[in-house]
């Protein structure tokens, strides 16, 4: 095995080769919570590993906090305040905030976006009629989360294709492949009150100030108009909180299923008959096939979490105010929950994954719905093409924080 302590899991760097699992799986083995020193004079963190241990510092909000920030980077108290999205808050106040924005993402709910989003899904592979060659991210993975995102704001088609471009520079903040403010390349301190420290989010901000003007004028049946509305209780958002989340969504429903639908299927060009078998799968194994693919791309690879009073785990003594990071990407390949992790199995169960985060406070708000995107899109393209491979050399998304392929040129056969 090469040396953990000489892999670098902070350098954005170091996932451009792939993912680092056997520095992962030696951390499991050898220094389940370690401590992890920052290149780049941060204040360095603790790496939690384990699967159980991930579990609990999940779960005991009470010992790891989500305000003072959810990514592995410090920020100061300025920055944390300015930037704050539900992802930055503890219960009280995060509960209040997701009971409203729930709404529109509940099982139920989602259930019903089924028709639209086959239709969109349809119109993404029609559009490729013609053409057997393409980069699979561009011209399909990045096509649908974003249109049906748009569908339940209720914005303008015209509009998605810029909205994609912002989200990209936002999560891409630290590929110079999607924005010009390179966090660790360029001095972005004059944005550092800006979600991803981007001037992109000012952007956002303006899109979506008018968005909300426009609904408060005329209200339609899109989700920005239900989150204007007063919950049960009378509780209603202010601005900053809705043009915030507004940002998040653009920012969290984007790119996320994008890479795990590349994930999946670059799974499928490795394994073609995984994908000759999607046709004949039933609902019960599509869920399964698109849970393990979940699994597999861990697509978001960690969330930070911050030590509320001086606890112990797993024997390592933690201090009030240190760093925790929550290694999801590890915690999904750790032998001791599943059974041979690095083999795909598309039938896997159970799967408990935690790929959404935990069933605890801040679960992935759009898991049903990435869910659903996953499920339909892999069933379209299995619809209309019998092969898929390889047409050129793939390329890998620069972060340490979101795990994909940005770039996956492929071939394929029309049925
Ligand atoms: C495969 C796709 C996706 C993955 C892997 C993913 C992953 C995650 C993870 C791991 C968290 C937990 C954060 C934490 O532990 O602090 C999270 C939270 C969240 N996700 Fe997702 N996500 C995906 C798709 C989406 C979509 C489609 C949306 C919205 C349309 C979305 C919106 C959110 C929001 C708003 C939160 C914050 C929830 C809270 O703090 O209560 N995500 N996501």
């Amino acid at each position: 095995m090469p040396d953990a302590t000489a892999v670098d899991i902070t350098s954005h760097d170091t996932f451009v080769q792939g993912v680092p699992h056997e520095v992962f799986a030696r951390l499991r083995a050898e220094s389940p919570i370690s401590w992890t020193e920052e290149a780049d004079g941060g204040r360095g963190f603790w790496s939690i590993t384990k699967y159980d241990d991930v579990l609990f510092a999940s779960r005991h909000t009470e010992l790891f906090s989500s305000r003072l920030g959810i990514r592995m980077e410090d920020m100061s108290d300025e920055e944390t305040e300015a930037r704050r999205t539900m992802m930055e808050m503890d219960s009280p106040e995060h509960t209040r905030l997701r009971r409203i924005v729930a709404r529109p993402f509940t099982p139920r709910a989602v259930a019903d976006y089924e028709g639209a989003v086959r239709e969109l899904a349809q119109e993404v592979l029609a559009n490729l009629q013609g053409r057997n060659e393409f980069d699979f991210v561009k011209d399909v993975a990045r096509e649908l989360p974003m249109k049906m995102l748009g569908r339940l704001l209720g914005l303008p088609d015209n509009d998605l294709d810029w909205l994609v471009s912002r989200g990209d520079a936002l999560i891409g903040n630290s590929d110079p492949d999607f924005t010009d403010y390179v966090v660790d390349q360029t001095d972005t301190s004059d944005y550092r009150l800006l979600p991803f420290r981007s001037p992109v989010a000012i952007e956002l901000f303006e899109y979506a100030q008018r968005a909300l003007e426009e609904r408060r004028a005329t209200p339609t049946h899109d989700v920005l108009t239900a989150l204007l509305a007063p919950s049960k209780d009378g509780d209603t958002l202010d601005d900053a909180t809705l043009k915030n989340f507004f940002t998040l969504m653009v920012a969290a429903g984007n790119d996320t299923t994008r890479y795990t639908m590349t994930a999946g299927t670059q799974v499928f060009m490795e394994h073609p008959e995984i994908f000759a078998s999607i046709p004949s799968m039933d609902s019960a194994q599509m869920k399964l096939l698109v849970d393990e693919v979940l699994r597999w791309a861990s697509t978001t690879m960690h969330f930070r979490r911050t030590v509320v009073e001086d606890t112990e785990l797993h024997g390592q003594k933690l201090k009030k105010g240190d760093k925790v990071v929550i290694w999801y990407i590890s915690a999904n390949f750790d032998d001791d929950q599943f059974d041979d992790p690095m083999t795909f199995d598309p039938a896997r169960t159970p799967n408990d994954h935690v790929a959404f985060g935990l069933h605890s406070a801040h679960l992935c708000l759009g898991a049903h719905l990435a869910r659903l995107e996953l499920r339909v899109m892999f069933e379209e393209m299995a619809k209309a093409w019998s092969s898929i491979e390889a047409a050129g050399p793939s390329e890998r998304f620069r972060s340490n924080f979101i795990s994909g392929t940005k770039r996956l040129p492929v071939k394929v056969t029309w049925r």
